[in-house]
């Protein structure tokens, strides 16, 4: 591997990292030498992982809508030494509703997890690295932050949010070079998709998942949907020294299917 792409020697946190897009850049970063810290909500499948890893996994079951959880795991990660990169995963959807019909319990949940999640993440991480004079925080964010669907607004404007939370911090943090970037997927083949072709007795329907995915695949450039590692590998990137004049910005790893 060229040098500046390599994790070897770096400590990384990855919240949100029991399935999906988190336990590919897991597995991503422990080929690429990294030394890891997963956190999630789900401590039965953050063990399995810690399992499949192999090797000494430091875990932490936590819920990113309480902030002293996420503060928490800003303190345990502290201890174990330098924190060379934070990732910011953790996220829900909610089932899709026009604006006159979310309630405030969706409205509430999906900002305490997936806006508020990500900026006492990120204040944790900062602290961490800007004692250090280095450091990479990435955060997830969305194609839906930048174009309008109808029936996201909710999950959409969290993830606008988390794009200018990036912003910010990087400007706070860049003098003490500590750097700060989102990623915004397309359509990615995780568990958090399943809901949309899920039978109410929670079996699949495979003919709407094909015809979901076949339609998704059909809006992009690439013309497919992406696999966990698409985004592992971009969370990579950013991870990683080969990114290192990167600071601010919002990595779109979509297929094409959004070009803002
Ligand atoms: N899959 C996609 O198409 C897609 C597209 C764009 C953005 N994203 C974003 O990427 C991120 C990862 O998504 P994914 O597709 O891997 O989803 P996923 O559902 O497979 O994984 C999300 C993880 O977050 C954890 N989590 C949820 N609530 C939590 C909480 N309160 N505290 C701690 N952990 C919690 C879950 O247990 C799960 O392990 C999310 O932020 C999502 O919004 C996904």
């Amino acid at each position: 591997m060229i040098g500046e792409f390599s994790l070897a020697g770096k400590r990384a946190v990855i919240v949100g990292a029991a399935s999906g897009i988190g336990r590919a850049t897991a597995h991503l970063f422990v080929e690429a030498g990294a030394t890891l810290l997963l956190a999630d909500i789900n401590g039965d499948a953050l063990a399995g992982l810690a399992a499949e890893l192999g090797g000494d996994m430091a875990t932490a079951v936590i819920d990113v809508a309480s902030r002293s959880s996420v503060e928490a795991l800003g303190i345990q990660a502290g201890s174990l030494g330098p924190v060379d990169i934070w990732v910011n995963l953790a996220g829900v959807v909610a089932a899709p509703a026009p604006i006159t019909q979310v309630t405030e319990d969706v409205l509430d949940r999906l900002i305490a997890i997936n806006l508020k999640g990500v900026f006492w993440g990120c204040a944790a991480a900062a602290r961490i690295m800007e004692r250090q004079g280095s450091g990479s925080i990435i955060n997830a964010s969305s194609a839906g932050a930048d174009v309008p669907a109808e029936g996201i607004s909710v999950y959409a404007l969290t993830k606008a949010a988390v794009n200018m939370i990036t912003r910010t911090l990087a400007t706070e943090v860049g003098p003490s070079g500590v750097r700060v970037n989102s990623i915004a997927p397309g359509f990615i083949d995780t568990p958090m998709v399943t809901y949309r072709f899920r039978r109410p007795d929670g079996s699949i329907d495979t003919d709407a998942r094909a015809a979901l995915f076949a339609s998704r695949a059909e809006t992009a450039a690439l013309r497919r949907i992406g696999e966990p590692r698409d985004i592992a590998l971009t969370i990579l990137y950013l991870a990683s020294d080969a990114s290192a004049f990167v600071t601010g910005q919002v990595l779109r790893p979509n297929g094409g299917s959004v070009m803002p």
